[in-house]
Order: structure tokens, then C-alpha cells, then sequence
């Protein structure tokens, strides 16, 4: 029988319909896996070389060792850095399609694209030591692309990247440069993952975990690079008022859901949608074209245009069970090929676009930014066609949707706070840290995962934390949770604040003209995004004077299980931050790793993971973190 293991409504109601067309839910398709491999479970297996797979027996009865000698400490250690390393590869190659995409706009135009924001390009400019006087924006775009770009080909080992520079407090680089853990060139650290973790090479686990801190720096490079790049070219994500959950899907109008992560494809759709919206009309769909987001494309056009959000990760195929999706565009991450064949059961059209990310049964239409145009069109004209064959009696559109406030964007957060005190935006937050009214920041970030209740994890964590007054920032498939349960509307701070923390809210809402407070949970993105909240945190240790270690910061990934999530972990550590992660990681088999990522790390980076898999437990974990970090400030506790 299809079942659903989630909070969110939605979910029980599509489960049946799961049910009655004899095909799995994420859920189904878990239970059939168990019970899972124990040896995968603690990352003791080892398929590096044929001579394998090679496990090791963790009560020491079996092998202790693998065929050419490997311990489990270095067998769990190279498969954990591979995780950071294809984390770091899938973050940056969105950076680099999006810096080439800029590059190509400003050398020869790209008619789909402008630089929106020519400001924020301006700002990038300036802080990457670029002379901006006398040149044109396509000018500048040019060089931001090539100086971003350079982060990727630079050979010279003493010049690291250069915009971890940019955007980290000097202290903070200082000591990760002692640690060697900055890369002077993204696809370098991930290469060099690969190639030390080949059969007979690197078989000291320290080692190895510094090397994957490394390409999670890398990882980090690749996102903040992506992030600014994508404001310049597609605007500043300011507030906007929308609503998410399956809700947003209407019955008398062509749905188009977005899913995937690059703005570069979703952006020109949603330019396309409006042009075409008569064509649907004209093909039936009273209210014409209804663009709603899916996982982190959901996250980018829901920030900055305020594009509803259908689901988040773990949902994805379910939404296909509506019955009131037409087509499914998706291009690259976090994409299960199981909505081929929940697209194959109704009329929803599931269309490929990126070369390199294919799904058997899917239709395939190649985008790419030259021809963005018509190949968005002939995509809306696809999703307009399915639209007539859509069978209005299997048509089942759970009425689930809350409002959500989102598109805080650093720049958005300063403003608001420049609203009450302009000549320094970021004191009435350092003010309101140091009296204790908000007692510390922690940012939400990570997927869904089947091994927990679909967002009850995000839901309990944040609930928890929000009543100790902690400012709560969110990424995401964590953003979209709390987007879909209501976390991130007004009555949400009066509900789940604490008090000093409202009074903030309230202060600061008010004065940005809300009638009221910010919402509890402020929506930062999607997962390269969480620069921002690096961004954010950043310009409070500068103010500060301080390493970002020592701010009363923490992260929490409750419900991660994407490599690219592993790889946000491990850099926030580097960075300093205390983190959580609530899926036990695939590393228990190896006590030395589990040493070195729980304690060492926290002499090395001041940051170290949290693996709690009880949300209410972690979050006390973490709020004692905070306070640990407050009386290192001096601060009250
Ligand atoms: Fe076994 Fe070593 Fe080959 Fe891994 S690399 S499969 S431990 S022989
Ligand atoms: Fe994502």
C-alpha cells in the first residue's frame, strides 16, 4: 500500500492516488530498501578499486582491513571527501555556467539576458578590485565573469581563490590559511580528491579530511560567486509576499512547475510564461499560465519574483500525482528520475533540459543561453499542448497553501535595518545580540530525507530555537519546509517568538512599513545562497572585529542527504560554525573520523559537526553552543 511519511498535508492526500495508479511514493520506494546495508550505514564499505568491495566488520570479528591494507578510518575518510568533493563540483559548476553566461553577455549579447541589477554589479565590481569608473555595465560584467572564472583556472598554488578573500573577515582567511584549507583553484580541490583518493595514494584519514575541507571551501567559492553573479544578472532578491505548498497549483490554468537549481533556464521561462499566456488562455486555461517552483529553482524565482513554491526536495513526484501539472522543467541537482514515471502515468510533460542531466523516459529539450528564447518557447508551447490532453477528472489538488514573506537577501536585511538606524545598518542587530534580545543567529539549510518525517525535524529544531530568541535564517528544501508550514508569515513571530526576539522583529518590521514584524524565519535562497547568510554573518564579525568562529552563529542541516549538503556542512565548520546534522552521516564505522569531525575540528576551525538525529535534543545543542559562544564574547547568557 502507497503511504507518505510526512507533516505535510498534502502528502496523505496524494498517497492514495499513489495508491490507485500502482506506482511508489519515495516513501514505498524506502521501506523496499530495507533494511539497509549496516556496512554503508557506517561507510566502511569500500568500492574504490575491483580488487573490492571491500568492508570491514565493525565488532571485530572479520577483516579489519581492506585488501591493500586500508583501515576503516580511510576508507570512511575517502568516501566522505569524494561526498565533499561531487558536492563542491555540483555548486561549482552552477557558479561557472552562471559567470560564463555573464562573460558571453558581455562580450557578444545574449538576447534573453541583461544585467538587472546594475548596482549589485557595480558593488561586486568594486569589491573584487575592479576599477569601475570610465566602463561600461557590460564591461564590468566581462570582468567580474573573468576574475570569477580565473577562481577556476588559476595555477599558481600561494594565490588563493579570490573571492573567499572577498567575502571573508581577514581573520577568518588568516586561519584557514594556517590550516591549508584554502584553494587557490575550485576544480583543483575537487581533482585533487579524486586523485588522492585513488587506490594507493592518501592513506592518512587527518590528511584526507583536510583535503575535503578544502573542496568545501571550493564548494563555498563556487556558491558565493554563483549567488552574486545571479543577482547582477537577475536582480536582488527583495521581500515578497507569496504562498507555497501544492495549494498554488490552479485548476483553470497550464501549471508549469520549475525544479532544479540554475537560474539561468527558470528565469527566461517565467519571461516566456507571461508572453505566451494568451496561447494558453486560447488552448482552455482560463487563467492562463501558473509558473510555481519546485526545490531550489523554486527558491530563485520565488525570491525574485515572487513565483509560488509547489513542494520542496522529497515531494517532488508526488506534486505529479495532482493530476494538474502540465510540464515539469527541470535542469540540474536534486532531481529524482522517479518523475519520469509519475509523468509517464499522467499527461505531465517531464522535459529535460541541460545536456549533461538526462532522464530516461523524459523528453529532452536542450537549452542553452543562445537560444534561450526559442527553446523557452518551444517548452511553454510543450507544457500549453499537455495542457489540453490534462484529464480534468484526475485533477486532485490538495488546497494546502500558506502565505510565506520571502527574499531576504543580505542587502535586504541591511536595508531593513537602515530603516532604523541609517547612518549604521548593522548596529540595531549587533545591539539586540549583545544585550542578549536576540540571542544568536542559526541558519537552516539541506534537503528532505525519507529516514525522517517529511519537515517535521526543520519544524521541531526551529520551533525550539525561535522560543530561546534565536534569529533563525533559511535555505533550501529548509526554507521551502518552512515556506510550506507557515514559518515565515507575521503571525508566526507572534507564535513561535520569543519575546525579546518579537520585540526585534517587531522593531525592525515596523520600521521597513509592515504594519508589524519580519517573519520568524527569514528566506535567504536557495542552497548556494547560504553565501548570504555567510555574507550576513561576515559583515557582523567585521563590525565586530572578530572571526566568524567566535560569533554566537550556528547551522543545521536536520534532514540533509545531498553530497552538495555534505559539502555545506564541512565548510560551515570550516568557517567556524557549530553544525548539526540530523541524519546520522555515513562515517560511525571510523572513530578516528568521527574524533576529528566532532572535536578536533573545533581546535583546528572553532566550527564542528553535530550529529543529533533528535531535533528537540539538537536544538538544545545548539542553543548551548550559542551561549558558549556568548560567554567567549562576554556576553550574557
Ligand atoms: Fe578494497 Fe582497498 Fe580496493 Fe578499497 S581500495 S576496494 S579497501 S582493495
Ligand atoms: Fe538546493
Amino acid at each position: 500500500m502507497s503511504h507518505s511519511n510526512s507533516i505535510d498535508k498534502s502528502m496523505a492526500i496524494l498517497a492514495p492516488i499513489a495508491e490507485q495508479n500502482g506506482i511508489d511514493t519515495p516513501w514505498d520506494r524506502y521501506e523496499k530498501m530495507l533494511p539497509q546495508c549496516g556496512f554503508g550505514e557506517l561507510g566502511v564499505c569500500c568500492r574504490i578499486c575491483w580488487k573490492g568491495p571491500c568492508r570491514i566488520d565493525p565488532f571485530g570479528n572479520g577483516p579489519d582491513r581492506g585488501i591493500c591494507g586500508a583501515t576503516a578510518e580511510v576508507i570512511v575518510a575517502r568516501n566522505l571527501i569524494r561526498m565533499q568533493a561531487a558536492g563542491a563540483a555540483a555548486h561549482s559548476e552552477h557558479g561557472r555556467h552562471i559567470a560564463l553566461a555573464m562573460k558571453h553577455l558581455g562580450e557578444k549579447g545574449l538576447d534573453a539576458y541583461a544585467i538587472k541589477d546594475e548596482a549589485k554589479l557595480k558593488g561586486v565590481a568594486e569589491r573584487l578590485g575592479i576599477e569601475a569608473e570610465g566602463k561600461t555595465t557590460l564591461e564590468l560584467a566581462v570582468e567580474v565573469a573573468d576574475i570569477s572564472l580565473n577562481d577556476f583556472m588559476n595555477q599558481d598554488h600561494h594565490k588563493e581563490c579570490t573571492w573567499l578573500s572577498k567575502s571573508l573577515p581577514p581573520v577568518t582567511i588568516e586561519r584557514l590559511r594556517k590550516a591549508g584549507v584554502l584553494p587557490h583553484n575550485i576544480d583543483a580541490a575537487v581533482a585533487n580528491v579524486m586523485a588522492r583518493t585513488h587506490v594507493g595514494c592518501d592513506s592518512d584519514h587527518v590528511n584526507l579530511l583536510l583535503a575535503g575541507i578544502r573542496a568545501a571551501m571550493a564548494d563555498y567559492t563556487g556558491m558565493v560567486l554563483a549567488t552574486e553573479l545571479s543577482d547582477s544578472m537577475f536582480g536582488t532578491p527583495k521581500p515578497v509576499i507569496t504562498k507555497a505548498n501544492l495549494g498554488v497549483l490552479k485548476e483553470d490554468a497550464v501549471n508549469i512547475a520549475l525544479h532544479g537549481h540554475n537560474p539561468l533556464l527558470s528565469e527566461v521561462i517565467c519571461d516566456m510564461a507571461m508572453l505566451l499566456n494568451d496561447e494558453a488562455i486560447a488552448a482552455g486555461a482560463s487563467a492562463g499560465i501558473n509558473v510555481v517552483g519546485i526545490c531550489c529553482t523554486g527558491n530563485e524565482v520565488m525570491m525574485r519574483r515572487g513565483v509560488p513554491l509547489a513542494t520542496n526536495y522529497l515531494s517532488q513526484d508526488m506534486a505529479i500525482l495532482t493530476g494538474a501539472i502540465d510540464g515539469m522543467v527541470v535542469d540540474v541537482q536534486c532531481i529524482m528520475p522517479s518523475i519520469a514515471t509519475f509523468g509517464s502515468c499522467f499527461h505531465t510533460e517531464v522535459i529535460t533540459t541541460m545536456p549533461d542531466n538526462k532522464i530516461t523516459g523524459a523528453r529532452h529539450v536542450e537549452f542553452s543561453e543562445k537560444d534561450a528564447l526559442d527553446r523557452a518557447r518551444e517548452i511553454v508551447r510543450i507544457c500549453i499542448d499537455a495542457y489540453r490532453k490534462r484529464d480534468p477528472h484526475r485533477v486532485n489538488i490538495p488546497q494546502q497553501k500558506e502565505t510565506a514573506i520571502v527574499g531576504f537577501s543580505t542587502e535586504a536585511i541591511v536595508e531593513a535595518l537602515s530603516l532604523v538606524n541609517a547612518e549604521d545598518p548593522l548596529k540595531p542587530l549587533i545591539d539586540a545580540i549583545v544585550s542578549g534580545d536576540i540571542k544568536g543567529v542559526a541558519l537552516f539549510a539541506g534537503c528532505n530525507n525519507v529516514k525522517i518525517k517529511q519537515d517535521h525535524a526543520y519544524m521541531t529544531v526551529v520551533k525550539e530555537l525561535l522560543a530561546r530568541n534565536v534569529l533563525v535564517l533559511a535555505t533550501g528544501c529548509g526554507a521551502g519546509a518552512f515556506a510550506k508550514h507557515g514559518m515565515m508569515t507575521q503571525e508566526a513571530t507572534e507564535e513561535f517568538a520569543g519575546e525579546s526576539l518579537k520585540g526585534v522583529l517587531t522593531a525592525v518590521g515596523t520600521a521597513a512599513g509592515l504594519e508589524g514584524p519580519l517573519p520568524p524565519v527569514m528566506h535567504m535562497g536557495s542552497c548556494v545562497d547560504n553565501s548570504r547568510a555567510v555574507m550576513l554573518a561576515s559583515a557582523l564579525a567585521k563590525a565586530l572585529d572578530k572571526d566568524l568562529s567566535e560569533l554566537p552563529v550556528v547551522a543545521s542541516a536536520p534532514e540533509l542527504m545531498s553530497e552538495k549538503a555534505v559539502a555545506i556542512g564541512s565548510w560551515a565548520v570550516a568557517l567556524g560554525f557549530p553544525t548539526h546534522v540530523g541524519i546520522m552521516p555515513q562515517i560511525t564505522g571510523a572513530p578516528g573520523v568521527v574524533e576529528v569531525l566532532t572535536k578536533t575540528a573545533k581546535d583546528i576551525f572553532g566550527g564542528y559537526f553535530i550529529p543529533e538525529t533528535d531535533p528537540v535534543k539538537a536544538a538544545e545543542t545548539l542553543y548551548d553552543a550559542i551561549l558558549e559562544r556568548r560567554k567567549g564574547l562576554g556576553l550574557s547568557v
